[in-house]
């Protein structure tokens, strides 16, 4: 394992400047306080002489939501909030883990071919998505794997659309293929990792798994889906994100796991008729509506003449889809209508909305195309508009938003924003802000006077915005220092 003590981790050798690629400058004495603590902590408790420390950080996404399940691209970036832990090899088949924080408290479990999860809600079950996924698809035979101790200390929000479970999904692979001598290329852990997670019954895409393998410092980056592709821009030194959370948290529970899923299996349902319809006319059958050719996404009204072709605006009953796709009901629950649980996904009081949801992920779509070729142009302006419009897609045809982050992005606009949005799965959680630096101060009084103070009327606003920094991806922390 290490050779190194904790000293010389946080100093890193002659030269390595894996810090301050991470964190900012003003942050590193308190991290390296931090690391120490938590170390500190690890030792005591595992008993173990030997550890290496891992990193698994968050992500804010800049525009592309709720696209990735549609193999549509995503534009998000790794960021300096982050999970870091300290873990050693253990000589069993025990897997002992334990949040820095002791009010969550210390799990342990036995490897073994089919884990059982943990009731619904329990944070270790990304633990164990992790392990289940790794040895499920015989990255790390059950018969062969050895356990780990594994201490960790999270700065991502919670249930905040900032991936905190991803990044410890991130993180507990890592350290699972680390103890047990195994390698993986970081394009395929990300996938690996993406089904794995649905483990936990969330029905998502790859967004978040692949923006902290390969996020990249000062840099967002575009992700391309089936087959996984990555491409990193700088982000212009004038700009800073703000993070400001709207304090609503969406955790993952049944009731925001299925409005999530409802739109997954919506948009499923859409490329499904979009497919009979082509296949009708004899072109070839799509699965996702990312296999759809550019004519229907490259303008946002070719979406929307192509789409009213195909599908009507108002909802469809399960009974409609069934006649339109040749089903019955069984096999439409089997195929579309499902929870992790084994239950079916019910009908919604005004039915499935193909058409809104569809239309939200087309347009999404070229949304981020023109994103990127706006950022690689350095035209901030036109970058900042189509977040802007984003947001309004996101608010009125996907339906994540809440009236708390609508205000935000509200307030936003008024004071300056170049763009701004929600960011992650929605329904609550943080929005993202591209603004000026040298608007930074002014812009943030505003968000805390006319957000925090005036409409929450929520004293501890200071907490909730922040900036952040586009950090590297996960690693253990060896592999970053050597870089
Ligand atoms: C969550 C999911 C991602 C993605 C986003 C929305 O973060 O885990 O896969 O769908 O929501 O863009």
């Amino acid at each position: 394992m290490n050779n190194r003590t904790i000293t010389e981790y946080l100093t890193g050798p002659e030269g390595s400047e894996w810090m301050s690629r991470i964190y900012r400058e003003e942050d590193i004495p308190a991290q390296k306080e931090r690391y120490k603590q938590i170390f500190e902590r690890f030792s005591q408790w595992s008993g173990s002489e030997k550890f290496l420390p891992v990193r698994s950080p968050g992500r804010i996404n800049l525009i592309g939501e709720h696209t990735d399940y549609n193999h549509c691209p995503v534009f998000p970036m790794a960021v300096d909030r982050d999970i870091i832990g300290f873990f050693s090899p253990r000589n069993d088949r025990k897997v002992r883990i334990a949040d820095f924080n002791p009010a969550f408290g210390e799990r342990d479990f036995f490897l073994s071919r089919q884990i059982q999860p943990h009731p619904g809600g329990d944070w270790a079950n990304y633990i164990k998505a992790a392990v289940q996924g790794l040895i499920e698809e015989t990255v790390v035979p059950a018969e062969e794997a050895v356990g780990f101790n594994l201490m960790f200390h999270s700065q991502i929000p919670p249930a905040a659309g900032m991936s905190s479970s991803s990044a410890l999904v991130v993180l507990t692979a890592l350290v699972f293929l680390h103890v047990n001598n195994r390698r993986m290329d970081k394009k395929d852990l990300a996938d690996l990792l993406a089904r794995a997670e649905r483990y936990t019954g969330t029905q998502g895409g790859g967004m978040d798994q692949a923006a902290i393998l390969l996020g990249e410092a000062g840099k967002a980056v575009k992700i391309d889906f089936a087959p996984l592709k990555t491409a990193s821009f700088p982000l212009p030194e004038r700009f800073e994100i703000l993070v400001a959370h709207s304090t609503v948290e969406a955790p993952k529970t049944r009731e925001v796991m299925d409005k999530y899923n409802r739109r997954s299996i919506e948009c499923r349902l859409a490329a499904a008729l979009i497919s009979r319809f082509l296949e009708e006319k004899g072109q070839p059958a799509i699965n996702f509506l990312g296999d759809l050719s550019g004519s229907w996404y490259e303008s946002g009204k070719g979406a929307k003449t192509k789409l009213q072709e195909v599908l009507k605006t108002d909802g469809y009953s399960k009974e409609e889809l069934c006649r339109i796709l040749k089903v019955n009901e069984k096999e439409l629950n089997r195929k579309w209508c499902y929870r992790k649980d084994g239950t079916d996904f019910p009908e919604p009081e005004e039915g499935f909305l193909l058409y809104k949801r569809a239309f939200h992920v087309l347009t999404e779509w070229n949304r981020v195309e023109d994103s990127k070729n706006a950022l690689l142009e350095n035209r901030i302006t036109d970058f900042g508009r189509l977040m802007n419009e984003s947001h309004g897609s996101c608010r009125d045809n996907h339906e994540i938003s809440c009236p708390e982050l609508d205000k935000l992005i509200t307030i936003g606009n008024e004071n300056g924003a170049e763009g701004c949005r929600l960011t992650g799965a929605g329904f609550g959680g943080c929005s993202v802000h591209l603004v000026n630096k040298d608007k930074g101060e002014t812009y943030r009084k505003a968000l805390l006077e006319e957000y925090y103070n005036k409409y929450l009327n929520y004293p501890e606003g200071g907490k909730m915005l922040f900036s952040v920094k586009p950090s590297d991806g996960a690693a253990i922390l060896e592999e970053l220092i050597n870089e």
